[in-house]
């Protein structure tokens, strides 16, 4: 349906009379740069379109673009999204509030909040996606969702130093190792590590932030070890105050994530890891807001022993978690992904190859 036919004066909101107009300004903007002639384009003229045609004359135009995967990937949008609107007879209303959310999902994003990685959580679309770029071999620590939280000026700390500076926390001893699928330690990992405070929030968070808490960056040593002390991981909920809140609340759905500590593993050669550890017995363990849990990344802190507290030096009252993480590399990754992606294409019948590494339609 024309734009134009959707405006009534009377009823336009705000952020659509604004999106309008970027809109425009973008079709300014992008006349000056495209002094594309009408007679250049190479497409069947497009009239008349209805909602039976307008899919194929859509992909039909998007397919002047030289970028083959670029091309693949709009073809496969358009078709899912004129699919939905058809499946769904989606009302005018609707697809404005649609519309209308993402707006506020952008509106309401900031350096420290990213409303957009929250929808994808919720949607189950990060752990999806994460699933598909980062396929694991068995008996290798898996992935989880990465969230909205992640920061980059966390302090590289020593072994055995303390991220937390919350002392209403329960203080948790980690001692970790890293290694590879073979059992041998892996030196010079750089691991990002964070968590939320006692009262389950993360540092930026709080307006009046002035240095990242909560977090470090540790790298492991000779021994693929590293050791850290924090806070026992309280369950928390996910910003509901936004868009993606109202919507969790619509669906009738909790915003809780079953409390966890996260960990972003990089080293040149080994496959970037994301993930994160669930403590044993939350009450959200199975209904994480963000799909994120595993079984292999549930974990059971104990009560740590005497001897192992005057060790490391933290107070006897401790919780000690030990976990190994086993690495793979980038190639074992890549070649998994490769062989899954080639099964799966096979499987739905399509008629596709993969450059480098990601489908695009065999036309040789
Ligand atoms: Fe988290």
């Amino acid at each position: 349906m024309p734009v134009s036919r959707l405006i009534r004066p009377n009823s336009v909101s705000t952020s659509y009379t604004t999106t309008t107009s970027a809109i425009r300004l973008c079709q300014i903007t992008s006349q000056k740069k495209c002094n594309m002639a009408a007679d250049k384009v190479s497409v069947p003229e497009l009239l008349d379109l209805t909602i039976d045609n307008i899919t194929p004359n859509a992909i039909k135009i998007n397919s002047q673009c030289k970028d083959r995967r670029l091309r693949y990937v709009m073809e496969r949008l358009v078709t899912h999204l004129h699919d939905f609107a058809r499946e769904t007879r989606i009302s005018t209303d609707e697809w404005m509030a649609g519309l209308n959310f993402l707006v506020q999902c952008g509106q309401i994003s900031s350096d420290v909040r990213h409303e957009f990685i929250l929808l994808s959580d919720i949607l189950g679309l990060s752990l999806l996606v994460d699933s598909i770029n980062h396929p694991k071999p068995q008996n290798t620590t898996e992935g989880s969702v990465l969230g909205p939280f992640h920061t980059h000026d966390a302090p590289t700390l020593e072994n055995g130093a303390n991220m937390s500076s919350d002392p209403q926390g329960e203080p948790l001893l980690c001692i970790c190792t890293v290694k590879d699928t073979k059992g041998k330690p892996i030196e010079g990992v750089k691991i990002d590590i964070w968590e939320t405070d006692s009262t389950g929030h993360y540092d930026v968070q709080h307006s009046d932030r002035n240095e990242p808490t909560e977090r470090c960056v540790m790298v492991s040593d000779a021994t693929g070890d590293f050791w850290f002390k924090c806070i026992l991981p309280v369950s928390y909920p996910i910003p509901h105050d936004g868009p993606v809140g109202k919507l969790l609340l619509k669906l009738g759905r909790h915003p809780w994530r079953p409390a966890h500590l996260h960990f972003m593993m990089e080293k040149p050669g080994c496959d970037h890891l994301i993930t994160a550890l669930y403590m044993r017995g939350d009450p959200y363990e199975t209904s994480d807001a963000v799909f994120g849990v595993k079984k292999s990344l549930i974990v059971e802190p104990q009560k740590i022993d005497s001897a192992t507290a005057k060790k490391y030096g933290v107070p006897e009252n401790s919780w000690v978690l030990k976990h190994d993480f086993v690495l793979t590399t980038d190639q074992e990754t890549a070649n998994l992904r490769d062989r899954l992606a080639k099964e799966a294409l096979e499987k739905q019948g399509l008629n596709l190859k993969l450059v480098d590494h990601l489908p695009v339609p065999d036309l040789d």
